[in-house]
Formats: structure tokens, sequence, C-alpha cells
């Protein structure tokens, strides 16, 4: 059986770990592809970079990423590069030629998810992103394939790690928002600039995401209504335990009629709704449907093995879609949902 040829866009964190469970779980990817997966090239941005064991021919790295994809000996692209350009210039180049993509980016589908779709309809190729939301937690999956025949109402979200571990220490230490920073930053949750976690922005990109897959309809990252947890005091925090509540830095996004609206926002919840007792780093995702009800999805929503377990688990999907001739059915029949700002009844 031919190889399905894959290459790499980026080695970081995710990157390591994706060109590494590749090696080491071969035998068993073969198995249930029906064919191997081999890897042909990975575009980092400096060579002379020290991989340690990274089980990788130091000759299939390459600066050359746009080259890379536009191979023709490359059937799937695997983009862990993040942000907005080049990336969409590599990820539209190889839909646009028929490649498969998996990509991880979800500032980029945030932002412009709409040019990928439809280079992935006029390449007739297949466009795969679970890891972008959640790492490691199915949930693109299920609400782009899983749910399609129900009609969503509402998803409520912690979808930010970092955040989630600041807002629960100072839940359970009772110390203010920049101790509880200092800890999120020397445990290595937290970046050197926390800004995009902690201003709510990477949380609105997933919320973005979440919506236009919810309810089959276009958010972009700007359409949401953000507040970070800055404000978010010791003193609140205490106000929320004496009601019985916690807070929580929440995505909501809901569908009403012709509208959807979509926020991210610290929020008081009591202690008895599930997604109070969601603490540390994880993330945790509440679905409310009309015909399947209440669903919850838990799990690790960063770091580079369980992100690297979803995009393992896309590639696996559109491999075995390219050796079926298939690919996964359109999103391009969007519903033109009105966004409902802030405040209207
Ligand atoms: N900074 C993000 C978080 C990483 O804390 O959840 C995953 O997107």
């Amino acid at each position: 059986m031919n190889p399905v040829r894959i290459a790499v866009l980026g080695c970081g964190t995710v990157g390591t770990e994706v060109v590494r469970l590749l090696h080491e779980q071969a035998a068993d990817l073969t198995a249930r592809i029906g064919a191997p997966l081999q890897l042909v090239g990975v575009a980092v941005r400096r060579l002379s970079r020290d991989r340690g064991d990274l089980p990788v021919d130091p000759d299939l790295f390459t600066t050359d990423a746009l080259g890379l994809v536009k191979r023709d000996d490359v059937d799937i692209v695997v983009e862990v590069v993040g942000g907005i350009e080049p990336a969409r210039t590599w990820l539209v180049e190889a839909l646009r030629a028929g490649k498969s993509v998996v990509t991880a980016n979800k500032a980029l589908l945030a932002e412009d998810g709409a040019t990928l779709h439809a280079a992935a309809v006029d390449g007739r190729a297949d466009l795969y992103y679970e890891a972008a939301v959640a790492g490691a937690i199915p949930l693109l999956r299920p609400l782009r394939e899983s749910l399609h025949g129900d009609r969503i109402t509402r998803v409520t979200g912690i979808v930010n790690g970092t955040t989630n571990f600041i807002l629960s220490s100072m839940d359970e230490t009772g110390v203010g928002f920049s101790e509880a920073l200092d800890q999120a930053t020397a445990l290595g949750y937290a970046e050197a600039d926390p800004t995009a976690d902690v201003e709510g922005f990477d949380a609105a990109a997933k919320a973005a995401i979440l919506a236009s897959l919810a309810f089959h309809t276009r958010v972009r990252a700007a359409d949401v209504h953000r507040e970070g947890i800055t404000e978010v005091s010791a003193a609140d925090m205490a106000s929320a335990k004496a009601m019985g509540c916690t807070i929580k830095l929440l995505c909501i996004t809901e569908s009403s009629g012709d509208a959807v609206s979509v926020r991210v926002h610290p929020a008081m919840i009591p202690r008895t709704h599930p997604l109070a007792s969601v603490g540390g780093a994880f993330n945790a995702v509440f679905v409310e449907a009309q015909a399947a009800g209440q669903l919850m999805f838990y799990g690790q929503g960063a770091g580079g093995a369980p992100t690297a377990s979803a995009v393992l688990g896309d590639i696996v999907a559109v491999a075995r879609n390219r050796l079926a001739g298939v690919r996964a059915a359109s999103e391009s029949a969007y519903a033109d949902l009105r966004i409902r700002p802030i405040g209207e009844a």
C-alpha cells in the first residue's frame, strides 16, 4: 500500500509531540488507517536549534514552509505554527491543491476561517481542526458531525486553562489576581506575556469557532464581546463564595431565531453547576441541544501531548478519507445569522 505523506509545519511544543507520536505509534496508525503514514518534511524557523532525541531524519527539516507545502509528494499538511500570516498563505495553497489540512490554528480560524473553508471547497480538500479548541477534548467533531442532526441552543464553556488555573487558585487560597498570575507563571501555565489569556483574547477566538460550528454560521473573534479576568479581585471571589458561587471565565454562545450572541467574561456560577468543579488548568464545555439535552465535555485543553492527541486523531481521519477517495461534508452552507449585540433584548 502506498504511504500517505505528511508535511508538518512547526516543531514547537505541539509539533514535537506530533512528530514523536507519528514515529512511536507508526505500526498502530498503519493498522488503523490501512496504509503507512510517511513524514516527508518538517518546516522550522531555525535549522540550528537542538531537537534532542527527536526521531526525525535531520534531512527532513527545512525553513522553506511554502516550498514544502507545494511539493507534489505531500498529501497532508499539518500546521502547528499559529498566527494569521504566513499560515493562511500556506494553508490556502495546500487546500486549493487538494491537499488535506490539519491545523491547530485558532487565531486564523477565528479571524478568517471563511477563506480556509472556501479554499477547501475549491480544492475538494479536507480541513480538520479539532486541536484548535480545548486541546485533547473531542469537541469540534461532535459539534460538526455527531450533533449535526440536532439543534444546538447554547454552548457554555471554560476554554482557557491559564485563566481557570488563576481563578481556581484565587477561589481555593484567597489570593488576589496578581499573586495567582505569578503562581501560574512560575508553574509554566501562563506565558511570559499573559495578555492573550488574561484579557480573554484566546477564549474569544475559541468562542468564535464554537459558535460558528454550533450554529452553522460565521462568527469571527472580533464579533465576540470580551472581558478578561484582570479586574477580578480577592474581594469579588470572597463575595461569590459567600453566596455559594465561584467565578469562572466563561465563553457563552447562544442562538435564538435569526441571531447569535457570543461573549467571554468572568461570571459567577453556583457551586452546584457542573462547570464550578472544573479546577486547575482543565477545560470543560457544556452543550445544550434540543433533542440531546445537556452534554458535558471535560479534559486537558492545552499542552504538547494532549493537543498532539487531537492532531493525530485528525490525521487519521483525513488519511482514511484520502484512501477512500472522499472528503468531509462541506461547511460552506452557512446560515447568515446576525450577531446580537450585548444588552439587546
Ligand atoms: N493559553 C491557552 C490556555 C493554551 O491557557 O488554555 C491553549 O489554547
